[in-house]
């Protein structure tokens, strides 16, 4: 065996017993805390995938296979060896040969900081064709990363019909995938359904944004119907920005088959000879502690392994414009709505679209985009005026753009037509206000002009503290007027290819301004972008009720800091219903608190609870931005309520929440039994965000074991119509 760099994850075939050695030499162990993926690599054979799941040692490998040989089956299968059965591969060579025949070639690995390596190289049999297969598990998370490296040096380019990230396989039994679903206005719905014979697949095609239809991130429950906080379950998240497609196959044999990757359908790449094709990240964890395990190891990773900017950093509290005067911004309405939030203790302005246009004003959705100069007619006195206004209420300032977009009626357009990405020889397709369109990201000249939007704003306004960037228009018009035309077929994949280069540049130079990665509401919660993201907006519906589905699924894989909920007006602008101002705050107040709407015509009785909201919020927002989440009672179990709660690592402070969600006569709402204390340790409740001008509910002031807490559970303070609570608990 070439090469062998003999660590902790790799090669332990000398010390296997005898009897062990054929099966498991070339064994590679890459192990996490608590999880451990094992493969085979032996030297001129496929390479094998044998085990996922519970933390094995070294020495125990060998348990493995005298345990069940079952899951021995090839990695990274490909078109053509054998040519029957699914595969993760498909090229075909520079000679017109569809099939591929990979075998071990070499086995390294690093130690990178906080986490360890593995790279297992694969090369054809035939070709001068070469996958590197990449494992990165994490010495501190519950995450193992995977993802190929395709190149060769054949005559000519080599056509990648399917190229995914990774591929692994689950023992079959009872098992369950709970998955993202939804729409505009509905993102992130839980939908939960056994694995059954014949093919899952979720995909996008957007082009653009992938999360408003399905999400690229699947969870796994093995033990039955998924639980949130029992059962064994793997969770996996695809981190790409694109069109992509998950495939989870379950044919009449042991094990489901899952594979992830860019969508191929869509996309066919032409390799040159020595180009290095870099497949997405596929991000997998396992848990024994059910859905809520597997979430709090993806919120841990997001947070510390740079998978969600600034991660480990607290937002600000933030009134964002948008549903307060739409595009009717003006300097009075901005400078009005700045000391409104600065008094009720917000930290940051958000003026949203409307603000900009020149020749073409932007006092409609169908003009401007690309013409990033101040609406001087509404800020007479520009961006200058309102960034001192911000600074003399105490507070920061944040502005809206949609840099990647384009409106036929914009003197962007008129100038550099050819930047819109266009079908050769066909009419243009216009998305929102009739006339947007989307600028070719895959051109340089674009990505120069994209980073030159955001680098003058920040230039020249270095205060601006906070930018939404919004992304309003499906990739409609597929053509490239820069790629050339063998090279149409890398759009989908050139865009984010594009996109994430802009990013880099925008985060070397501008490291600490906070982005918010918004697309028609979540249409960009993904780890594709989230690296370069500080959070996303979850949904243009911002009525309470329903937000509880949406942000329960999203946090599914998302941490509470990176998602944007904001107190809105009462009718809901998007659903018409009228929900108490109590209810819509500690609604927001389990994520990134922000309000969404006109201050000034909010009732006393909002304003005051409001201000309430953000004053107690202020003084736990380190627990619930950061904190462990326990998710507790679902609202899609339809018990009546739903229920969730944060703790720090230390145990000793947690805030909790519990919605009603039904109100019926005679109604018994669940006891709820609380998760992630200590339970050797005392802790007192003190009730926050009291109703304006009620008393604190019976358990405040009252003092609790862990044990008790969790074991027994509380009755919830829920009575009447849209009843919740935020409790706080303090260890003693
Ligand atoms: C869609 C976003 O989701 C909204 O929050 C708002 O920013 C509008 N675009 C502005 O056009």
């Amino acid at each position: 065996m070439k090469n062998y760099m003999m660590g902790a994850a790799v090669a332990f075939c000398s010390l296997l017993p005898a009897s062990h050695s054929f099966a498991w030499s070339g064994s590679v162990l890459v192990s996490t805390p608590n999880t451990s993926l094992l493969l085979h690599a032996n030297e001129g054979e496929d390479l094998r995938f044998a085990y996922f799941g519970d933390r094995i040692e070294e020495n125990q490998i060998h348990q493995i296979h005298d345990a069940w040989d079952g899951l021995n089956r090839t990695t990274y299968p490909t078109f053509g060896s054998p040519a029957n059965q699914l595969f993760a591969l498909q090229a075909v060579h520079a000679d017109g040969n569809w099939t591929t025949d990979l075998t071990v070639d070499q086995v390294e690995t690093t130690d990178t900081g906080n986490a360890r390596q593995t790279v297992i190289t694969l090369k054809d049999r035939v070709y001068p064709f070469t996958v590197k297969l990449y494992y990165k598990a994490y010495n501190d998370i519950d995450m193992i990363e995977t993802w190929s490296e395709i190149s060769h040096t054949e005559k000519k380019t080599v056509v990648l019909k399917r190229f995914d990230s990774g591929h692994f396989m689950i023992r079959r039994g009872d098992v369950w995938i709970s998955h993202l679903h939804g729409s505009w206005g509905d993102e992130a719905g839980v939908t939960t359904e056994p694995l059954t014979p014949g093919i899952k697949l979720i995909e996008n095609v957007d082009g653009a944004r992938n999360a408003h239809a399905d999400h690229a991130e699947v969870m796994f429950s093995l033990d039955g119907k998924p639980q949130e906080n029992e059962g064994r379950v793997i969770g996996a998240a695809l981190c790409w920005s694109g069109n992509y497609a998950i495939r989870m196959a379950t044919d009449n044999n042991f094990v489901h088959r899952i594979f992830a990757g860019i969508d191929s359908e869509t996309a066919e790449y032409n390799l040159a000879p020595k180009e290095v094709f870099a497949t997405p990240k596929l991000a997998l964890t396992y848990s024994q502690e059910g859905l809520s395990g597997a979430s709090r190891n993806f919120h841990r990773w997001a947070r510390h392994a740079g998978m969600l900017c600034h991660g480990d950093r607290v937002r600000d509290i933030l009134l964002n414009s948008w549903e307060g005067v739409y595009l009717d911004v003006d300097e009075e309405k901005m400078s009005q709505m700045m000391e409104d939030i600065a008094a009720m203790g917000g930290e940051l302005f958000v003026m949203d679209d409307g603000w900009f246009g020149d020749k073409y004003r932007r006092v409609q959705d169908n003009s401007s985009l690309g013409d990033w100069v101040v609406d001087k007619k509404k800020l007479p006195n520009g961006l200058e005026n309102l960034v001192q206004t911000a600074q003399k209420n105490g507070i920061k300032f944040g502005i809206w753009i949609e840099p990647e977009a384009v409106n036929s009626k914009s003197e962007l357009f008129e100038k550099h037509p050819e930047w819109a990405l266009q079908a050769l020889d066909r009419p243009l397709i216009y998305g929102r206000g009739g006339t947007q369109l989307l600028l070719d990201v895959c051109n340089p000249e674009v990505q120069d002009f994209i980073f030159g939007i955001v680098d003058n704003l920040l230039t020249q306004h270095p205060q601006i503290a906070y930018i939404k960037w919004d992304a309003n228009v499906e990739l409609r018009n597929y053509g490239s007027t820069y790629l050339p035309r063998d090279k149409q077929s890398h759009i989908y994949i050139d865009y984010h290819r594009g996109l994430e280069k802009i990013m880099q540049r925008i985060r070397a130079k501008y490291p600490d301004v906070v982005i918010q990665a918004c697309a028609s509401g979540g249409g960009r919660a993904n780890y594709g972008v989230m690296p370069y993201f500080d959070e996303f907006w979850v949904s243009d519906n911002t009525d309470a009720l329903q937000r509880i589905y949406m942000q329960w699924g999203s946090s599914y894989f998302y941490p509470s800091n990176a998602m944007a909920q904001h107190i809105s007006a009462a009718p809901n602008h998007q659903t018409g219903r009228v929900i108490p101002i109590k209810f819509r705050c500690d609604v927001a107040m389990s994520g990134r608190l922000g309000l969404e709407l006109q201050p000034s015509k909010m009732t006393e009785e909002e304003r005051a609870q409001s201000t309430q909201a953000i004053k107690d919020y202020k003084t736990v927002r380190d627990v619930i931005q950061l904190g462990n989440l326990y998710r507790l009672v679902s609202p899609y179990d339809h018990k009546g309520i739903a229920s969730l709660m944060y703790t720090d690592d230390a145990k000793d402070k947690a805030v909790f929440f519990a919605y009603k969600m039904d109100n019926f006569v005679n109604q018994v709402v669940p006891r709820v039994c609380l998760r992630g204390l200590d339970p050797s340790k005392n802790y007192r409740v003190k009730e926050l965000n009291v109703r304006t001008g009620a008393r604190p509910c019976f358990l405040d002031g009252k003092t609790f074991s862990g044990r008790l807490l969790m074991n027994t559970g509380i009755e919830l303070p829920l009575g009447g119509d849209y009843a919740s609570c935020v409790l706080e608990l303090t260890a003693e």
